[in-house]
């Protein structure tokens, strides 16, 4: 499985929230590129457990975001990330439960688990948060 790259559309408008996306995309990809090399269970197990303690801090950014510029859809956005949360939770007990995990479907599921969130929900708030953003720039 090789290193999956980022992409100009994923952006948010937001320099700081892209460069955590593509944190977790980094992340996603160490996963892939740990298992190809025939990592011990126990250490993909940490890359997975780091992913959504950062995801965890990446969420809570973002609705952060989200109450200081007066984001409508904030509730619905935090149901999302809640969803998210439980998701890569299950996941990860799965994960240790399967026998043979494959990287192909490993990071096909959590880079869809990404971008689905990225271009459906974040995506949404971009023209609040880009205002912020260079509101602050001209104060
Ligand atoms: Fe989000
Ligand atoms: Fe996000």
């Amino acid at each position: 499985m090789g290193v999956v790259a980022w992409e100009e559309r994923y952006s948010v408008g937001n320099e700081r929230l892209d460069q955590q996306h593509q944190k977790i995309v980094g992340m996603i990809n160490l996963l892939g590129e740990a298992m190809d090399a025939g990592t011990e269970r126990p250490a993909l197990m940490k890359i997975l457990s780091d992913l959504a303690g950062y995801t965890k801090t990446h969420f809570a950014e973002e609705i952060l975001m989200m109450e200081q510029c007066g984001y409508p859809k904030l509730d619905e956005h935090r149901t999302q990330h809640a969803l998210l949360n439980r998701q890569l939770a299950e996941f990860y007990r799965n994960f240790y439960t399967i026998s043979r995990p494959q990287s192909t479907e490993v990071i096909a599921f959590l880079l869809n688990w990404l971008y689905e969130h990225i271009l459906q929900q974040d995506k949404q708030y971009a023209p609040y948060i880009g205002k912020t953003t260079k509101d602050r720039q001209a104060a």
